[in-house]
């Protein structure tokens, strides 16, 4: 494993991102982290970027253990300084100016050319230039005892620099963003020449060592209960809990009567009858619908009723559950609640945000565990949502449910503008329904990120047949995007928009118009509402 400490720089996952693509297990922690304190020993550690200069005050500070471990270390921007800062605290300057985007970097060579000894191995079998991301404002002064460089760019004299006998290295640029095309390399040489980090890491290894894990947590007779919604996370994660303690697993679906046509029937059956898991659908349609009866124009309200509702449900599910499993007598066994919380919420609960700041534990369904006296098992925590798709297909779950669209909590609630009626849920679902068909149909869907028929509760008017209605407008909205942030519309051709359009209007009840929703994030938001 490579230790990768993180001082908060935004770039800081993506390190342990290309080690993983490298199949180098990596986890990343705050730089705060104590050395003692870690139950495994790194085969190296890579400092990450920050936003601090070393020199300051409050600035964070590596573990000084770090460097009596004897494993080599890489320092990346902010890290080449904390290193330098260590070994002579007045070397690094305050840069004149900041130096950010694209630069030359010159590669420096003192070995026989490329097998030199070990200070030429980060750069071993890359070119002698090479385009590099630069993000900085401060830089070295000069070299501190016993380094020396290793490459430079006009700006930075010192933007590579190692130890002459001991493998510390320190670079000013990023390898890890894309903006470095070559950052994978020197990543991989680190990793795997220089650390001898073994790249073993494998999602059928993954697999073994997590059943493993959870059966070791849970006991012989622990059971665990959790909620599926029919995504790829929630649906992974009860396929794995299943492959490790199979009927001990209870899993919950709630109908809240907002869920995509026909969903519930399809996931239970895809749930039960294709991956035998221990499910039970719970319909409480007609509750949530009742609360959300009369909302119309707070987006928020419909979010927290339904979530509270959710909640309520689960709670109620999850007792009655665990009475027929153990006898009323000793209601309550059920220990563990399973969460599908991934890598990149773990991330963002642990990053180092400043001097001050603590670990705490993430929770993806804040309020479902109050008062259930329930303790967390977070199976796909050391995954990326990429890793775990790979995971469901190494597991043997459909395709189709393995790249499903993301569907939020509140579902078609929050794309029904206006008030939620099961009339006007009928039309949204039946028009959504189409859409997504012919997405499919045309090979669309994969390269859209999420699509959706959104209900506008405006009356236009149409002429149908002979006569002339007064109906609503369904309004389509499909978007490209990699991390949900920022999107763009997905750019369909006419021929497609006019065939979806046709059906719609022609097959549900009560529309009599269609619009295409071209707005962007930002200003837009992905839905609705
Ligand atoms: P926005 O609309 O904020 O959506 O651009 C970004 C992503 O988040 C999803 N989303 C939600 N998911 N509960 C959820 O579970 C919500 O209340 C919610 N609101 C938005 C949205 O579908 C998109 O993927």
């Amino acid at each position: 494993t490579i230790l990768v400490l993180d001082f908060g720089s935004q770039y800081s996952h993506l390190i342990t991102r290309r080690l993983r693509e490298l199949n180098v297990y990596s986890e990343m922690l705050p730089c705060t982290q104590k050395l003692k304190d870690l139950e495994w020993t790194p085969k190296g550690i890579i400092l990450s970027g920050g936003p601090y200069s070393v020199y300051w005050d409050d600035a964070p500070h590596v573990d000084p253990a770090a460097f009596e471990l004897g494993v080599p270390i890489l320092g990346i921007c902010y890290g080449l300084q904390e290193i330098a800062w260590h070994f002579d605290n007045k070397n690094v300057l305050a840069g004149e100016k900041r130096e950010y985007g694209h630069a030359y970097l010159k590669v420096e060579r003192h070995g026989d050319g490329q097998t030199g000894g070990h200070v030429d191995g980060l750069f071993k079998g890359l070119e002698d230039d090479m385009e590099v991301w630069m993000s900085h404002g401060d830089k070295l002064g000069h070299l501190p005892e016993d380094f020396i460089t290793i490459a430079k760019t006009i700006n930075a004299p010192f933007a590579g620099i190692a130890n002459k006998t001991k493998p510390l290295y320190g670079i000013q640029f990023h390898p890890e963003v894309t903006h470095t095309p070559k950052g994978k390399f020197l990543l991989k040489n680190f990793a795997i020449d220089i650390c001898q980090a073994k790249a073993d890491w494998t999602m059928g290894k993954f697999v073994d060592q997590e059943i493993a894990r959870i059966r070791a947590l849970v006991g012989e007779e622990g059971q665990v209960i959790g909620a599926v919604s029919g995504g790829v996370d929630s649906t992974v994660a009860a396929k794995l809990m299943q492959q490790a303690i199979g009927e001990r697993f209870h899993a919950v679906l709630v109908d809240n009567g907002v869920l995509r046509l026909n969903e519930a029937q399809q996931v239970k059956e895809t749930l039960t009858k294709g991956m035998g898991i221990n499910l039970t659908v719970v319909d409480a349609s007609e509750r949530f619908l009742g609360k959300l009866k009369g909302v119309t124009d707070d987006p928020e309200k419909k979010r927290k009723i339904i979530g509270n509702t959710f909640i309520e449900v689960f709670q109620e599910t999850a007792k009655k559950i665990a009475e027929e499993a153990h006898g009323s007598d000793k209601a309550g066994e059920i220990e563990w609640l399973l969460q599908g919380t991934l890598y990149p919420d773990v991330i963002e609960s642990i990053s180092f945000k400043g001097p001050s700041a603590t670990i705490k534990t993430h929770h993806n369904v804040g309020g479902l565990l109050e008062g259930m006296h329930l303790k967390l098992i977070e199976p796909l925590r050391e995954l990326f949502k990429d890793e775990v798709r790979e995971l469901g297909t190494n597991l043997g779950i459909p395709e189709d449910l393995v790249w499903r669209h993301p569907f939020p909590g509140p579902g078609i609630a929050i794309r029904i503008l206006g008030e939620v009626t099961p009339e006007q849920v009928r039309i949204a679902r039946e028009a959504d329904y189409i859409f997504i068909e012919e997405i499919k149909a045309a090979g669309l869907y994969r390269n859209i990120s999420q699509a959706f028929a959104a209900l506008l509760p405006v009356k236009a008017v149409g002429v149908m047949g002979d006569k002339r209605v007064h109906d609503q407008v369904i309004a389509l909205r499909a978007v490209e995007t990699t991390d949900f942030m920022t999107a763009d519309w997905y750019p369909f051709d006419g021929a497609f928009l006019k065939k979806v359009s046709r059906r719609i209007v022609n097959e549900v009840n009560g529309v009599c118009r269609v619009v295409y929703d071209i707005t962007s994030k930002p200003p837009g938001t992905i839905e609705m509402e």
